[in-house]
């Protein structure tokens, strides 16, 4: 969101934010912010996950298939799924009014319908699975590092999936296509483009735009963002793994 007198994306502006082939905080074209995901952080929550992308601080919850209330809502042919993206009041620079807004009602709706698509809904017909996504620092980026947290906390509760849900961003800044977009870039740049697919298939789940893209910008972003979520994809892995190797000898030790 933009803060009053910044520019609107899609516009020049006189940032620079390109120089001598880098990019402002550093980073190379095609080249993520420092992903870190942690897996099973809560002990009350069936699922959770934990993530750092760059300056975002996401935590994710999942509860369920458990009981649907109101009732009127059970679906007697699959279970209900909602998700709640909530950014915390001091997650951004300037305090956040607690409570829905549209932002975070739009982001909630897109990011539920992603992962409908995935989620073996039908396996529990009548019940509810709830997802939270409670953003507590935003630098750019939160709707994706949320679905990303999302498909591991679901991951980690048990619930069946087609697969996990991996997103990532590219956008044009100084007309240069580039990977992951920073605070500044999302701030100044020209435009963004937030993507989740079925991780290791081609099926794209969600897919907004800032801004514009020429068809070969498009192209180029979209091939930066394939890449990007293969790495996302790895690390999502790693995180579950490295939970159930934990479990496991945690186990061992409690016999
Ligand atoms: O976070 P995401 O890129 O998915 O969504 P956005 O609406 O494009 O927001 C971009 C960034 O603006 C967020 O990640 C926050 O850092 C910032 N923002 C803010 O400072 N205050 C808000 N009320 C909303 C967003």
């Amino acid at each position: 969101m933009k803060k009053e007198g910044e520019k609107k994306m899609g516009m020049k502006s006189d940032v620079q934010l390109i120089k001598d082939g880098k990019r402002i905080d550093g980073r190379n074209f095609d080249e993520l912010r420092p992903l870190k995901i942690e897996a099973g952080v809560l002990h009350r929550a069936d699922g959770s996950c934990y993530l750092e992308w760059g300056g975002n601080k996401v935590i994710a919850a999942v509860y369920g298939p458990r009981e649907c209330f109101p009732r009127h809502e059970q679906d007697p042919l699959k279970a209900r799924l909602t998700y709640r993206y909530n950014m915390a009041p001091f997650s951004v620079e300037d305090r956040k009014r607690p409570g829905p807004d549209r932002r975070s009602i739009e982001i909630s709706k897109v990011s539920r319908q992603a992962l409908e698509r995935v989620v073996f809904l039908e396996y529990f017909p009548r019940t509810s699975i709830d997802v939270f996504v409670e953003i507590l620092q935003a630098d750019a980026g939160t709707r994706i590092a949320g679905i990303t947290a999302a498909s591991v906390a679901l991951a980690d509760a048990g619930i069946p999936m087609r697969g996990l849900v991996a997103g990532c961003a590219a956008g044009k800044v100084d007309d240069t296509v580039v990977l992951d977009l920073g605070k500044e870039e999302d701030n100044y740049g020209q435009a963004d483009m937030p993507v989740a697919m079925l991780a290791g298939t081609d099926e794209v789940v969600l897919m907004q735009m800032d801004g514009d893209f020429s068809k070969e910008e498009f192209d180029q972003a979209f091939e930066l963002i394939r890449k990007g979520i293969k790495q996302v994809y790895e690390e999502q892995k790693r995180a579950l793994k490295e939970k159930y190797e934990k479990g496991i000898e945690g186990d061992i030790n409690d016999q």
